[in-house]
């Protein structure tokens, strides 16, 4: 009988010791190293293994390789074909994270619902019931989906077999166990050895398969960082569970870029895509309320309107306090010192509070004049113009400095009826607008002339 061999994994970072440490020396957790059982491997070295192997893939020419024909897979969801880039690729592994209770499930469940496709859901951590039931919320279209409660690879790669699904997804990951290691379920040479069968299946039947992914308190995904090494695209979904707006973002992709995102919102009844965001993140009340600015952001490479909303009011205690949510607060405070020293408000006694409504997080510095713009409108109790937009870095200086993508910006605050948009003196500004006024400024104080004087 083959001995059993062990050894050591860190169940954050999967780093391997030899025995045990109290700190995982890779990633500096502490804790974080157990005991795991795993197989007793074979040895080869090249030589062995290169008089021996028949050989089944064989070095060539770059110029040679034939790029072949990328079959991408329509999901349905336009979303989801976005941020993959354009569609499922054929044999490709895609990491689905997200905290629990985001939605992750219930995206991948409405996806498979609307395939024309043979699909199969494996759950390992609901019965079929709780499928079906999540599966009435959000109205059924396809009969295609199959659904399987299973957690050992070996019998889900059975049922494949007598199935042959088009796409395959795993909800999750960390419920999977093989029979070839020893390991408990959600370990990380459990993770790793399921994920590579996986992997190989993928590659050798073409079938795309979704894996959920489950992810740590401090938000990377959970244990394993060699998950993200092994799989083709990892996609985030995040959101603040008490708001009903969700992001799905891509953090590796093979098959096409990391900057595109997609904004579903939970409804009752399943998600709904977003098409246009920036209508959802903008209050359409008809009365100018003081304190609120539009910054015209980009996430990725969309453009995103959304209302910055802002309140100063006097300092109770001796020191005042500064808080913002989705905005970072050390920005704030450079914001508020730039305001007192360049622009001459006495800030210093005044309590200021920050909030970027529809509870995303922003972190594109082209949203600090809409932020300094919200502030002094809360400080002097005048609404803001309806209609007026802003896109514009502030430097130390207190001047306006250019962002990226304005000509971007620009097109989208058009087209959600805006009527003007402050940008820099340095932006350089290519596209011919009619309907929109483009307000070119250099200081704050300019600004201030504008809106307020
Ligand atoms: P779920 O997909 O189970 O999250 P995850 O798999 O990421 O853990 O989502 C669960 C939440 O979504 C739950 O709190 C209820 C809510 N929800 C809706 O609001 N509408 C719906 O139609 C469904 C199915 C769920
Ligand atoms: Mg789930």
């Amino acid at each position: 009988m083959a001995k059993t061999k062990t050894a050591f994994f860190c169940q954050n970072c999967g780093a391997q010791y030899a025995k045990w440490v109290g700190q995982c020396t890779s990633c500096k957790q502490w804790n974080t190293v157990v005991e795991e059982v795993i197989q007793k491997e074979e040895k080869t070295n090249w030589r062995s293994v290169s008089n021996a192997t028949p050989r089944t893939s064989k070095p060539l020419r770059i110029n040679e390789i034939d790029p072949g024909n990328e079959i991408r897979w329509d999901t349905g969801n336009t979303e989801f074909n976005r941020v993959l880039g354009g569609g499922l690729v054929a044999g490709s592994l895609t990491l689905l994270g997200g905290e629990p209770g985001i939605g992750k499930s219930t995206l991948l469940l409405q996806m498979a619902l609307k395939l024309p496709f043979t699909s199969l859901y494996v759950s390992g951590e609901e019965s079929q019931r709780q499928i079906k039931m999540r599966a009435e919320r959000i109205h059924p279209a396809s009969t295609n989906c199959y659904v399987l409660t299973e957690t050992k690879t070996q019998n889900i790669f059975q049922h494949i077999a007598r199935l042959v699904p088009d796409l395959v997804i795993i909800d999750s990951i960390q419920t999977l166990h093989s029979d070839y290691i020893d390991s408990s379920a959600g370990s990380i040479s459990q993770i790793r050895e399921c994920t590579a069968e996986l992997i190989k299946f993928a590659k050798e039947s073409h079938t795309p398969v979704i894996l959920v992914g489950h992810i740590t308190k401090d938000g990377s995904l959970a244990g394993p960082k060699i998950l993200e090494h092994m799989v083709d695209t990892v996609l985030q979904f995040e959101g603040d569970r008490n708001y009903v707006y969700r992001i799905l973002r891509s953090l590796k992709n093979r098959f096409g870029s990391t900057s595109e995102l997609g904004i579903y919102e939970m409804l009752g009844d399943g998600l709904r895509e977003v098409n246009n965001p920036s209508e959802i993140l903008i209050s359409n009340t008809d009365e100018g309320l003081s304190g609120a600015a539009v910054a015209a952001t980009m996430e990725g490479m969309r453009p995103l309107l959304i209302e910055i909303q802002a309140l100063v009011s006097s300092a109770v205690y001796g020191t005042p306090q500064r808080s913002a949510t989705g905005f970072n607060a050390k920005r704030l405070n450079m914001l508020l010192a730039v305001l007192e020293k360049r622009a001459g408000f006495k800030l210093a006694a005044k309590d200021v509070f920050l909030n970027i409504t529809g509870g995303i997080t922003v972190d594109d510095p082209a949203i600090d004049l809409a932020v300094v713009a919200a502030i002094l409108s809360s400080n002097a109790d005048l609404p803001i113009e309806k209609g007026v937009c802003f896109a514009a870095e502030i430097g130390l200086a207190g001047e306006i400095r250019p962002v990226q993508r304005i000509d971007q910006r620009i097109v989208e605050a058009e087209k959600l009826g805006f009527s003007m948009v402050f940008v820099s003196k340095n932006n350089k500004i290519g596209v011919k607008r009619s309907k929109i006024a483009i307000q070119q400024v250099a200081k704050i104080e300019e600004v201030v002339a504008h809106l307020f004087g």
